[in-house]
């Protein structure tokens, strides 16, 4: 066997949710961020369109962040939403988080390639983020508040109309011990071909 299967499945299998409200103040060195990213580009991607796009957020940079997903969660939500708890808690992730990564699908010019493909891209890209952030140890979390596909959204991250904001990734040293995670049986998720 070329690669030691058990621990790649202990690495698939440890990947958790960690929430930034568990991050201590430690930082996360530009040398793990970059290696996160590099991991990522190595995603499948169709056509080899390679659709995906970071934007970093680091040190002050990260209550620019904040203050943006709070104006756009107030402008955006609905009155019967609209919770100020919820406010609070997308604000204040930025600051207690490392580092915040706006992952994107920039569309690219083939167009026999579909959307739907680009984002699964895109997707993929994240995980390998998250697989690399948990062999260093550190907590991860895919946040998608609605208001990240919102044309307001695009236009200050400076993506186009065909373009699309996936989800910012919190990356973090935990003050937990690290959680477990459940799944159902393959037996309850598959259907035998032979
Ligand atoms: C596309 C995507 C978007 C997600 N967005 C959110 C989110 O906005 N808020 C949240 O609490 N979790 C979000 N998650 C994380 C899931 O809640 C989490 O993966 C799930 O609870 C399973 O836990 P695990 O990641 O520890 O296995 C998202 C996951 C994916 C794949």
């Amino acid at each position: 066997m070329k690669y030691n299967l058990s621990e790649i499945t202990e690495l698939i299998k440890n990947r958790r949710t960690i929430y930034p409200k568990f991050y201590s103040s430690r930082k996360v060195h530009k040398e793990i961020i970059e290696h996160l990213i590099r991991n990522a580009t190595w995603a499948p991607t169709h056509g080899n369109t390679q659709p995906w796009r970071f934007k970093v957020y680091r040190e002050k940079s990260r209550g620019k962040l904040s203050e943006k997903l709070g104006e756009l969660y107030k402008k955006l939500t609905p009155e019967n939403l609209y919770k100020e708890e919820k406010l609070n808690k997308i604000m204040a992730r930025p600051f207690l988080s490392s580092v915040a990564i706006v992952v994107c699908m920039e569309r690219g010019n083939n167009e026999k390639i579909p959307e739907i493909e680009e984002i699964e891209a895109v997707a993929c890209a994240i995980q390998n983020m998250c697989l690399t952030a948990t062999a260093y140890g550190l907590g991860s979390f895919w946040s998608s508040p609605k208001i990240i596909y919102s044309k307001e959204m695009n236009s200050y991250l400076n993506l186009r109309d065909q373009d699309k904001c996936l989800g910012i990734l919190y990356l973090g040293y935990t003050t937990i011990d690290w959680p477990k995670g459940q799944r159902k049986p393959i037996e309850y998720l598959t259907d035998w071909n032979d």
